[in-house]
């Protein structure tokens, strides 16, 4: 397997993650000086295995005090490079009413994924939902699923991707920089 080319290196990435981590810090601090908001609880909640690498980046440029809780959502079973569909196979925390509540995923393709997720936690009304990914995925033909996201660190081409979490048939997560893949 070749990365036919770099598409964001890892200091694009680096300096991208820190502004986000610096808007999402002051949209949080927000939300906790707002009256009987100050012991509010923060809920980070990474969609593993792809957020696992952002998360990590991310956290360190947001220094507030929150709880981390990931799910397990997967939508790309094996090889497949087109969306299956989105299937939560962990559970997802059932305490999230009155949280500040951030979900975090690598990226946002045909919004299956992020659109099932958002469902499930706003159902448990939280007292905010925002959604953070690094990369948003343009679709000429329009997603399967709408979904906002609050923070996106790069809009990119609708062409599969690797590196900084994310995979292809759960191989190349570990790539620094994030890549098109070759043949
Ligand atoms: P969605 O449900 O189609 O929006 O897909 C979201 C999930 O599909 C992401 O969390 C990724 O794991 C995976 N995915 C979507 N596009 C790509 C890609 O270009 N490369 C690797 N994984 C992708
Ligand atoms: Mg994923």
């Amino acid at each position: 397997m070749k990365v036919a080319r770099t598409l964001i290196s890892r200091d694009q990435i680096a300096a991208r993650v820190a502004v986000l981590g610096g808007q999402i810090t002051v949209d949080l601090q927000a939300e906790l000086s707002r009256p009987g908001q100050s012991e509010a609880r923060v809920v980070m909640i990474p969609i593993l295995t792809g957020a696992l690498v952002l998360t990590a980046d991310l956290i360190r440029h947001i220094p507030v005090k929150m709880s981390i809780r990931p799910v397990v959502v997967s939508s790309y079973p094996g090889t497949a490079t087109t969306s299956q569909g989105a299937n939560i196979s962990g559970a997802v925390p059932t305490d999230l009413g009155g949280a500040h509540v951030i979900i975090v995923d690598d990226i946002l393709d045909s919004g299956r994924t992020l659109g099932l997720l958002k469902r499930v936690i706003a159902a448990q009304r939280p007292a905010s939902l925002r959604i953070a990914v690094l990369l948003r995925k343009n679709k000429p033909g329009g997603r399967d699923e709408h979904v906002d996201v609050e923070y996106a660190g790069f809009d990119i081409e609708d062409e599969f991707v690797i590196g900084y979490g994310l995979d292809y048939d759960g191989y190349f997560r570990n790539l620094p920089d994030i890549g098109v893949m070759g043949e």
